[in-house]
């Protein structure tokens, strides 16, 4: 028997129905449940063909227990190592790499030293910054955001230099990115399921959390969709992900990549609606009884491509334009989602 895992954290719909719709696939040899976990003895098996990881990012327990399960023959969604070793920021060089549009980003030094840190270990860092040139490549408006974030926590809107400023001292010890604002027409969240299957769902972050997927919005524009759906589906092959979400503000046309760091989508029946959740509930059940089945379960470590030169040449990247715009200046955007997005 074969069994197929699901680790999960406070959200209460995604993991039960996928349970439940594995299970009721009924494949001979096959069975889904929660995960169960104690202690973990080193290069023990995990007792799971597949294990689903909604959590880890928050439990650090978690992650070594995955990373544990990876090394004696458990496939799992996402991977344990490249999930801890991705951050936003790397995500945007590489989509600039591979030629999706993708708001120009600077990665800055951390407002605050972290904790035990001294000015000694600063020796190699620029003093003063050149602020000058930092704002002149990005522009304002902008997002000042963690290069690792997510759940919108610490996502400062920015119009000026002085609201810059304002909101980076208030950034403590994280490192954060600025990044052009895309002064977008439309925007969109896309759930990648097995770097194959793309459901794309139109958003409006300007709405209540649990709003925000525009149920009744049907997709019209052929060639934006087709568009969106390949650069998806770029994103998510180049990083290894097999369940991720990817968001698009689109400008003029253009979808722009803002988000797609999210290895634990939100996949929750009442944000994105009843079609939305089974479509998602069914893509990654087929998806775990595929890689359950497979023979050579162990994943390929992806991003061995990025270290070997087989990313096609850099492209200069395109920028939102700065519009005038009615958001709160210099203020955190919150939202209470539990799901890493
Ligand atoms: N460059 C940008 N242009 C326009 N809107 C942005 C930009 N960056 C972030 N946002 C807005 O802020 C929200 C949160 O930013 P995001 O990068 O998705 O962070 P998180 O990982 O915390 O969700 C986005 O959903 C979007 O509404
Ligand atoms: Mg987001």
């Amino acid at each position: 028997m074969k069994k197929i895992g699901v680790l999960f954290g406070p959200e209460n719909t995604f993991p039960g129905a996928l349970v439940d719709r594995i299970n009721s696939l009924e494949i001979d040899g096959i069975r889904a449940e929660f995960v169960h976990v104690g202690g973990v003895r080193m290069a023990a098996p995990s007792g799971y063909a597949v294990i689903v990881d909604r959590v880890s990012h928050d439990l650090p327990f978690y992650r070594s227990y995955l990373k544990n399960a990876l090394l004696t023959g458990t496939y799992v969604i996402n991977n344990p190592f490249w999930w801890s070793a991705d951050d936003k920021f790397f995500n945007y060089a590489l989509a600039a790499r591979l030629g999706v549009d993708v708001p120009r980003t600077v990665l800055l030094p951390h407002k605050q030293l972290p904790p035990q840190i001294t000015s000694r270990s600063l020796r190699n860092l620029e003093y003063p910054l050149d602020w000058d040139s930092i704002f002149h490549y990005i522009g304002f408006p902008a997002y000042l955001k963690p290069h690792d974030g997510g759940g919108w926590r610490d996502v400062h809107y920015v119009r000026s230099r002085e609201e810059f400023f304002e909101a980076y001292d208030q950034t403590r010890d994280l490192s954060m990115v600025l990044q052009a604002e895309v002064a977008y027409e439309q925007y969109f969240r896309c759930i990648v399921v097995g770097q194959s299957d793309v459901l794309i769902m139109p958003y409006d972050p300007g709405r209540p959390h649990e709003q925000r997927y525009v149920l009744d919005h049907r997709l019209r524009d052929k060639a934006l969709i087709r568009k969106i759906r390949k650069s998806a589906l770029a994103l998510c092959r180049a990083l290894g992900y097999d369940f991720n979400s990817v968001e698009f503000a689109v400008q003029n046309g253009v979808p722009f990549a803002i988000d797609y760091f999210n290895p634990a989508p939100d996949a929750d029946l009442h944000t994105i609606g009843q079609g939305n959740f089974d479509w998602v509930v069914d893509a990654v059940a087929r998806l775990c009884v595929r890689k359950a089945q497979a023979r050579t379960p162990l994943p390929r470590m992806r991003w061995s491509a990025l270290l070997n030169g087989a990313l096609p040449k850099a492209r200069k990247p395109r920028a939102g334009k700065a519009a005038a715009s009615k958001k709160p200046a210099g203020k955190a955007i919150r939202s209470s989602g539990a799901a890493r997005d």
